[in-house]
C-alpha cells in the first residue's frame, strides 16, 4: 500500500522562501493547494484555464496576507512546447529557480465501455493528463536543477495503479503517470536536488468527483482542505530522500 501523510502537522513556515507552480489551480483540490502552500509560506504560481478562477485564488491569498502569487493562464490541452519554453523563460526572469510543481489540472473524459470511447476525446484527456505535464516538466527542469530541494508531485488515481473498466483514457493517462515518474525519478537521482513522486487524492469532494459518481452524496467525501496534509508533507523539506514512490492523500475508504 501506498504511504499517507494525513496526521502530518505541516509547521507554519514550512514553504517559506519556496516558489511553487500548481496547475488546475482555480477549482477543486488545486485550488486548496495554492492556498495551503500559500498559507504555509510559498510564492505561488497559479496556473489553469480560467482566468477569472484565478484571479478569486490570487485574491484570497493576498487577503489571507501570503506572498504575493502570480497567474499564469494556460489550456494545457491545447499548449505547444513553445508555450513551455515561453513559460520556463518567463518564470526565470520572474523567479529564477522553481522550488516545486504541483501537477495536478486533469480531465475525466467518459466513464463508458472502450468500445464506444470517443476517439478525440481519448486524444484530449491524453494531452491534459499526461503529455502536458511532461513536456511542461521538461522545459521546467532548468529551473527546478536550480532549487536548492525541489519536489515534483504528479497527481495520480486509484485506477492508474489498478486498472477499472470504463475508466478509458482517464486510467491510461494515470498509469502512464506513474509510469513516467518511475523513468524520471531514476534520471534524476543522481542530482539529488530534485525528487519526483505521484500522489493519488483519493475520493475527494470536487466537481470531477461529481461527473464520475453523480448519485453519490458529496457529505460522504473528503473535502480538498481535510487532505492537504500529504501534498504539504510531499512538497515541503521533512519528505526529502523520496523520489519514485507513490503516495495515498488519504487511507483507502471502508465502505
Ligand atoms: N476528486 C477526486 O476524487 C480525485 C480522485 C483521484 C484523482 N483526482 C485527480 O486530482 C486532480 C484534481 O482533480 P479535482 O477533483 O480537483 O478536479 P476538478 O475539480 O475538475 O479540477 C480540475 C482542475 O483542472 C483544471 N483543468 C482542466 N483542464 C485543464 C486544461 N486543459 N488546462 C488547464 N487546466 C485545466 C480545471 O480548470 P477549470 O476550473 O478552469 O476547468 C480545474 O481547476 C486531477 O488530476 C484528478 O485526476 C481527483
Amino acid at each position: 500500500m501506498a504511504i499517507c501523510k494525513i496526521d502530518y502537522q505541516a509547521p507554519a513556515e514550512l514553504l517559506r522562501d519556496r516558489v511553487i507552480l500548481v496547475t488546475g489551480a482555480g477549482d477543486g483540490i488545486g485550488r486548496d493547494a495554492a492556498l495551503a502552500y500559500a498559507r504555509h509560506g510559498a510564492t505561488v504560481i497559479l496556473l489553469g484555464r480560467t482566468t477569472a478562477k484565478l484571479e478569486a485564488v490570487y485574491d484570497e491569498i493576498e487577503a489571507a496576507g501570503g506572498p504575493q502569487p502570480a497567474i499564469f493562464p494556460l489550456n494545457v490541452e491545447g499548449a505547444s512546447l513553445k508555450d513551455y519554453q515561453d513559460m520556463a523563460e518567463t518564470l526565470d526572469k520572474e523567479f529564477g529557480r522553481l522550488d516545486g510543481i504541483l501537477h495536478n489540472a486533469g480531465l475525466l473524459g467518459r466513464i463508458t465501455p472502450f468500445e464506444q470511447y470517443n476517439p478525440e476525446l481519448w486524444e484530449q484527456v491524453m494531452r491534459v493528463n499526461i503529455h502536458g505535464p511532461t513536456w511542461m516538466t521538461q522545459a521546467l527542469l532548468p529551473l527546478l536543477k536550480d532549487s536548492r530541494d525541489a519536489s515534483v508531485i504528479f497527481t495520480s488515481s486509484s485506477v492508474g495503479r489498478k486498472g477499472r473498466a470504463y475508466w478509458g483514457a482517464y486510467a491510461v493517462s494515470k498509469f502512464a503517470t506513474e509510469g513516467f515518474v518511475e523513468v524520471l525519478a531514476e534520471e534524476l537521482e543522481h542530482l539529488g536536488n530534485v525528487r519526483v513522486n505521484t500522489l493519488n487524492p483519493g475520493a475527494t469532494r470536487t466537481q470531477m468527483r461529481r461527473s464520475a459518481y453523480p448519485g453519490e452524496d458529496p457529505d460522504t467525501l473528503r473535502t480538498p482542505e481535510a487532505i492537504m496534509p500529504t501534498y504539504l508533507w510531499l512538497m515541503g523539506p521533512d519528505s526529502h530522500g523520496h523520489s519514485g514512490e507513490k503516495f495515498d492523500a488519504q487511507p483507502p475508504r471502508t465502505s
